[in-house]
């Protein structure tokens, strides 16, 4: 009678929660008060929250950088709207889990990658880069994530990048660039959550935007009526943040914690936005 052999297949799940754009006081005060509860329904293990919009849409200072990490977040990204807000300047030159993008020239303050280190020896590594493509034509994103990866793979299996981007197509090419060499590409900037969240061939989960936390009865954050000022008179009216429906945005991704290879990636609205008023649906 031949021998049998059991093969036991051992993974060590890992549960990676990641909010998009964070837009003014409003996105910041809901998703403190969401926070405790998407942690628990998602069994987060490590949180990372993109804050390039908190205060009034620019930037973030020490005040709100402790206030997310006393509320168990792991490390904050930023993006190009960090740079208009000069007391984020500090803040990122003072602490290692501020990110802003890798591939913004090197004199500026601040670093663009990190590794998170937790409780019982686990680690995930953290990159921030930006995209060229109808923004500022800082140093090539698809070489500088390659720089951060050879600097975090000796020390961890698990990499996750924020890829900051306005273009989809460019946002794309970067989750093929990295396809099988990192856990997950989740991108922000656009405010605008997309439908297309995926594990890529090689293992990579993949989302070209998740999307923004904040008012959604705005123009991705900001006032209507001012939005509207200035697009139909194409002239300078000062940005406000919004008010009203505010939403958190984001993505929870299961990551085999051997392999670093992802198995599960989820996109969420909380609250769901309002896709019907039909009544009783
Ligand atoms: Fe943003
Ligand atoms: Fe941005």
């Amino acid at each position: 009678m031949p021998q049998r052999y059991i093969v036991v297949l051992r993974m060590r799940l890992f549960n990676l929660l990641f909010i998009g754009d964070v837009v003014g006081n409003v996105g910041l005060r809901e998703l403190l008060r969401q926070l405790p509860e998407l942690i628990s329904t998602y069994s987060a293990d490590a949180v990372v929250v993109n804050g390039e919009n908190i205060v009034n849409g620019k930037g973030l200072t020490e005040a709100e950088a402790n206030a997310l990490f006393a509320a168990g977040v792991h490390c904050i990204t930023t993006g190009n709207h960090v740079w208009d807000n000069w007391k984020s300047r500090s803040l990122l030159a003072s602490t290692p889990n501020v990110l802003r993008p890798f591939n913004y020239p090197s004199a500026n303050p601040g670093r663009g990658w990190c590794l998170v280190e937790l409780p019982g020896g686990r680690t995930i590594g953290v990159i921030q880069v930006q995209g060229r493509v109808f923004m500022q034509p800082i140093d090539d994103p698809f070489k500088a994530v390659d720089d951060a990866i050879l600097q975090l793979k000796p020390r961890t299996s698990m990499i996750m990048v924020d890829f900051h981007a306005d273009a989809t197509a460019e946002a794309v090419a970067m989750g093929w660039h990295l396809d099988g060499r990192v856990s997950a590409v989740l991108g922000t900037h656009t405010h605008i959550q997309t439908a297309d969240a995926t594990i890529l061939p090689n293992g990579t989960a993949y989302v070209t935007d998740v999307g923004m936390s904040g008012p959604y009865d705005s123009v991705i954050g900001m006032q209507k009526d001012v939005a509207l000022k200035r697009m139909q008179l194409q002239t300078a009216h000062k940005y406000e943040v919004a008010e009203a429906d505010v939403r958190i945005c984001g993505a929870h991704v299961i990551i085999d914690e051997v392999s670093g290879d992802a198995l599960q990636i989820t996109t969420f609205q909380s609250p769901p936005p309002r896709t019907s008023i039909v009544q009783g649906s």
